[in-house]
């Protein structure tokens, strides 16, 4: 009888032991497939890269899939992403500028002025950093929650309103089957970490690089930029000038990362756009880095913008203050406004009419017609309304 509980209790316990063993070896077996699953469908995206280009950087909890960036590019024209069903991402960015707004500064949907201009979207994967002057915003899933929560400025005033906007996705069959698509492994996949996701993988993919500098540079054609284009060129990167230290690479800025590119710390600048107060200040809504680093010497550091399809996107700089490429080459010749913190390379120069024209028509030739009426990246809606609109 002893010998019998003895022997009971034992089964029983081995039994548990047996239960919690082999729950163990599922779940382990269930989360490995799960992971080889999505490491599977993340290698079989093929990234449709221009000759020249590197693969960008991806994060590695968001790999790319077709899934995502067709569910990313529906949301980044869709109004019902805001307050009242009226703004959207392309409202700002749109593809026809290179998916800016021709704005000074981006206006948002309540009408309230953002500090800064809108910048376009053009091969936004291979940013280090984002956004003007923001050293700590390395990935795009985050900038994307800007726009849509930020409160100042108000740009899509999704605040207070995420049940609601979220139920007008859940609601929708074709919103549901595309989440599900895109988040296989996710049961509930609705939710505003999808949405930053999908976002950031459509914006990865707004790539471009068949502008006539491309065709010159990467694809062998010696008469894809005219004589003028060259000697523009040849200007841009000269030490005179110093465009190209800056603005450098094949993307046109210091501030480029890619797969197996060594990890550098972000550059910005002070290109003397103003010095208020003879000892340097930019205005106190817009001083670059120093509004997060409260140092100094980082007062008017910004970004180096990438110049790929720079002739679409006027006004320039961070304020949008300079109406067109003539008034920027202005300012630079000029050596800027002569601040105490502008950077050294911001000397000034002398330029003929001729060689004035000579760099437009090099910047010019940044611009990529191909890209901006790319049907992989345009308003989704708008085309296939009838039979696939949610
Ligand atoms: C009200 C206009 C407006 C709307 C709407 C808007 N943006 Fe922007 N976007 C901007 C401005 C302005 C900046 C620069 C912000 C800064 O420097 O603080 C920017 C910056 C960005 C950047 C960083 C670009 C870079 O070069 O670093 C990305 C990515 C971006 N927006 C994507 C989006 C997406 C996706 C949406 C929709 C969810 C969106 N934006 C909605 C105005 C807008
Ligand atoms: C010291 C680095 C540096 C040098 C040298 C430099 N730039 Fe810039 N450039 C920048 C930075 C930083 C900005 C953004 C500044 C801001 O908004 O306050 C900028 C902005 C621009 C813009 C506006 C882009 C936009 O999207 O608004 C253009 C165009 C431009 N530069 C062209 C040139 C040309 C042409 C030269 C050579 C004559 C040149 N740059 C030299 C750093 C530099």
């Amino acid at each position: 009888m002893r010998y019998a509980k003895v022997m009971l209790i034992g089964w029983v316990s081995i039994t548990l032991l047996l239960i919690a063993a082999l729950i163990a070896i599922f779940s382990a077996a269930d989360s490995t497939s799960t992971r080889a699953l999505s490491a599977q469908r993340a290698a079989n995206y093929v990234w449709q890269l221009p000759p020249g280009f590197p693969v960008p950087n991806v994060p590695v909890d968001n790999p790319m899939s077709e899934a995502k960036v067709k569910l990313g590019r529906y949301l980044f024209y869709d109004p019902h992403l805001s307050s009242d069903s009226s703004y959207s991402c392309a409202s700002c960015h749109s593809p026809e500028v290179a998916f800016s707004d021709s704005r000074p500064v981006a206006i948002g949907v309540t009408g309230q002025k953002h500090p800064r201009n809108t910048q376009g979207l053009t091969n936004v994967a291979y940013y280090t950093t984002l956004t003007w002057a923001n050293p700590a915003l390395t990935s795009i899933e985050q900038q994307v929650l800007m726009p849509m929560f930020g409160e100042t400025p108000v740009e899509m005033g999704m605040a207070g309103h995420e049940e609601a906007i979220l139920g007008y996705f859940q609601r929708s069959n074709v919103y549901r089957q595309m989440f599900a698509d895109a988040f296989p492994d996710e049961p509930d996949a609705i939710n505003y970490q999808s949405v930053s996701m999908a976002l950031a993988s459509f914006s990865r993919t707004l790539i471009s690089g068949n502008s006539p500098y491309d065709r010159y540079t990467f694809q062998g054609d010696q008469t894809a930029l005219s004589p003028s284009a060259l000697r523009g060129m040849k200007l841009f990167m000269s030490d005179a000038l110093a465009c190209s230290q800056c603005h450098a690479g094949f993307n046109f800025t210091l501030d480029t990362s890619y797969q197996g590119a060594p990890a550098v710390e972000s550059p910005f600048f002070n290109i003397g756009l103003y010095n208020l107060d003879g000892k340097g200040a930019y205005p106190a809504d817009n001083t670059g880095l120093a509004a997060t680093t409260h140092r100094a010497e980082d007062m008017g550091r910004f970004r180096v913008p990438s110049l790929r399809n720079v002739a679409l996107t006027a006004p320039y700089m961070h304020d949008g203050s300079l109406l067109t490429l003539k008034d920027v080459l202005g300012f630079y010749a000029a050596g800027g406004r002569t601040s105490p913190y502008q950077s050294e390379l911001i000397k000034g120069f002398t330029l003929t009419d001729q060689d004035e024209q000579d760099l437009l028509n090099f910047l010019h030739s940044l611009t990529d017609d191909q890209f901006v009426n790319d049907p992989r990246f345009s308003n989704p809606f708008t085309i296939t309304a009838s039979e696939e609109s949610p």
